[in-house]
């Protein structure tokens, strides 16, 4: 499966302190808010990604992740020119997409909880295999009208979704991480601009429910689907990120830490990366995970 980081749009929400600076490299804590996104998709196995961005913004991002190599990964970049829709990722990105399924993940959502890893590997399978068309991933919030809203019924299969409704069927958020088959593309490419001028995302999501190829995913209660889009809840992560990290002396979303456990680089290659980040309390970490490797 290929994977796609949106990682677009202004920020507006956010200003001033993304005048000038991504949102999506804002710090969440001890690191770029865009560790997180990257750490989902190469917890769900995917090592080939395109990262959309703004033109403005694609030399920050190249100079922060590179080509991917030295994580294992191979990370290509592509300019949004416009915030016109979600969706459109799947337009840009049609030629690194080719023939394969894909994930998208937006690059300002932070996902994090037990048992996500085996419920990506079983969700990008369920999809690889053709089971479902589409897996999407609903979190229950108290202000769904913010966010895509789906239903889905006693076996899992979405049975309804709403973008921003004034008037939520449910409290389950569609949220930023979206797994389909090759169809997406056609889909995408297929769809009109919403009455905000946008190539909704929800649209394409209303396709798959159409052929009755949709599934929807409850994220339950002891999970954390953090929002970063005000300055309050930006604060929260950080702070959510950092009791547990403190907590628990493990760090959350660290990128060499996930490519080493995923057996993307060795030990030698995790050591090499914290040591050039080694006076940062980060690189001391990254250095650590590599000498417990080692030990074994
Ligand atoms: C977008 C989607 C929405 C989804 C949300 C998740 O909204 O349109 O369906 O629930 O991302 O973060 P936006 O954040 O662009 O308003």
């Amino acid at each position: 499966m290929k994977g796609i980081i949106l990682a677009g749009g202004s920020g507006s929400r956010l200003y001033p302190i993304t005048r000038a600076v991504s949102k999506q490299l804002l710090p969440v804590y001890d690191k770029p808010m865009i560790y997180h996104p990257l750490s989902t998709l190469m917890l769900a196995g995917i090592r080939d990604i395109l990262l959309i961005t703004t033109p403005d913004d694609l030399l920050s991002f190249q100079q922060l992740l590179g080509d991917g190599r030295e994580l294992g990964l191979c990370i290509s970049y592509a300019e949004q020119p416009s915030p016109d829709g979600l969706a459109q990722a799947f337009v840009i990105g049609a030629e690194h997409v080719g023939d394969d399924p894909v994930a998208l993940v937006l690059g300002d959502n932070i996902f994090h909880g037990p048992g996500f890893s085996a419920l990506l590997h079983n969700s990008v399978a369920a999809v690889e295999t053709g089971h479902d068309g589409c897996v999407l991933f609903g979190y229950a919030v108290k202000d769904p009208q913010r966010y895509g809203v789906g239903e889905a019924d006693a076996d899992g299969r979405l049975i309804s979704i709403e973008e921003k409704p004034s008037h939520p069927r449910s409290n389950r958020a569609i949220t930023g991480l979206y797994l389909y088959d090759n169809s997406v593309v056609e889909i995408a490419r297929g769809l009109t601009p919403s009455a905000r001028g946008e190539l909704e995302i929800t649209d394409v999501n209303k396709a798959y429910l159409t052929q009755d190829r949709a599934r929807l995913i409850n994220l339950g209660r002891g999970f954390a689907w953090l929002d970063t889009g005000t300055h309050e809840s930006l604060l929260e992560a950080s702070q959510y990120v950092q009791v547990l990290e403190n907590r628990q002396g493990v760090r959350i979303a660290c990128v060499e830490e996930v490519a080493l456990r995923m057996g993307f680089i060795d030990a030698d290659a995790c050591y090499a990366l914290g040591a050039r980040q080694g006076k940062s309390g980060y690189g001391e970490y990254v250095m650590a995970v590599a000498k417990a490797a080692w030990e074994g």
